[in-house]
């Protein structure tokens, strides 16, 4: 089920052009959604052909519209060998890629990786690095989860070009499970104090630590919520966002860039941002990070902020991995080619100097 959700969204354009002379405006919704599924079901499962349309056909059924779907799968299996699988974008997705990133060398290889299809779901660390450095296993086996957690390599860049800032390594991470910054701010010497609201992803995070035998404070709260009592010189804001960045992984975020949504998130994050720096001592530093490029989550976001608070200062980062838009970093994907690219976070660096 996961596989066929993934290439359902990897190639929700795709489908759309292969589909399109077959639909009008009145077919239902959901016989395109089935009619999709199928066409996933055609081009990347071992399944037999004959036994997806009769499935199909059967579903169908409760829509009563068999025939109309026993009719398109058919003609479209007929004329197998004209369709050609294209590297077709969502546009609202591609339009936002190409708004943060100018260079055309760069938006190819984002394009690119988005279609590289999965070459292993299952394997061993040892015996297929490729997969796992291309980021398209999503099952691994069972006595290696127990012994790893993975983590995108632009998470590792992120944390690896601003740990510096930090002068006092006594760190507050205020949106913190499962853990994955946390865990390496604590490999670079930081103690930290670690806050989320999520009980399962505190779970997941306790596993984690658990199993890399380190010792972090824990505490289940609700950022927003909590009333401080101490100030902080060093903070880090992971804020929760539409995830925009991960599209590899998640193809489904391409196509479900909802204005009103991200609008929502930038709305929380703000508030975030805003409580991050009341608890800020002056001369501290607070990271905020998203791993979205969408420009509401990322470059609004730091802009608003300063814009009101004029005692802000913004600090460059030096990274060759990185691309400088305004007020803050975007990972540069095409940086990761060796292995395979990486997700795409949005990295600002604030200084409270009043
Ligand atoms: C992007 S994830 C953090 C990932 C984490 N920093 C890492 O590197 O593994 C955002 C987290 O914010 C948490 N969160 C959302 N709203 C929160 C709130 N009001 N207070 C604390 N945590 C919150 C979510 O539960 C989620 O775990």
């Amino acid at each position: 089920m996961f596989l066929v959700i993934q290439e359902y969204y990897r190639n929700f354009e795709n489908h759309k052009k292969i589909l399109t002379p077959y639909i009008n405006d009145k077919t239902p919704r959901n016989v395109l959604t089935l009619l999709k599924i199928s066409l996933t079901l055609f081009y990347f499962s071992k399944k037999p052909h004959h036994a997806i349309v009769n499935d199909t056909v059967e579903v169908s059924k409760d829509l009563k519209k068999e025939k109309l779907v026993n009719a398109v799968l058919r003609t479209i299996l007929r004329n197998n060998d004209k369709i050609k699988y294209e590297n077709l974008i969502y546009p609202d997705f591609k339009k936002i890629l190409d708004k943060i990133f100018s260079s055309a060398s760069i938006r190819n290889y984002i394009y690119k990786t988005l279609f590289i299809k999965p070459c292993s779901y299952e394997i061993s660390l040892l015996d297929n690095k490729d997969a796992l450095y291309c980021k398209r296993v999503s099952i691994l086996k069972k006595e290696i989860t127990k012994g790893c957690f993975v983590q995108d390599i632009g998470n590792f860049e992120v944390i690896n070009a601003i740990h510096s800032f930090y002068k006092d390594k006594k760190l507050i991470d205020v949106c913190a499970a499962p853990g994955g910054k946390s865990i390496l701010l604590h490999s670079l010497g930081f103690n930290v104090f670690a806050i989320d609201k999520s009980q399962s992803q505190i779970n997941k995070f306790c596993e984690n630590i658990n199993r890399l035998k380190i010792k972090l404070d824990i505490q289940k709260m609700d950022f927003l919520e909590k009333k401080f009592t101490e100030k902080y010189n060093s903070i880090l804001l992971d804020a929760p966002c539409s995830a925009l960045g991960t599209f590899r992984r998640n193809p489904d975020v391409t196509i479900k860039i909802d204005q009103s949504h991200i609008k929502k998130h930038q709305k929380l994050q703000l508030a975030m941002v805003e409580k991050s720096l009341k608890i800020l001592n002056n001369n501290g530093f607070l990271v905020y990070i998203v791993c979205s490029f969408h420009p509401f989550e990322t470059i609004d976001v730091i802009d608003k902020i300063i814009q009101k608070h004029k005692y802000i200062k913004i600090h460059n980062i030096d990274s060759s991995k990185m691309i400088k838009r305004q007020n803050g970093y975007f990972i540069n994907p095409l940086a990761f080619k060796d292995i395979g690219g990486s997700d795409i976070f949005f990295v600002s660096v604030l200084e409270k100097k009043l």
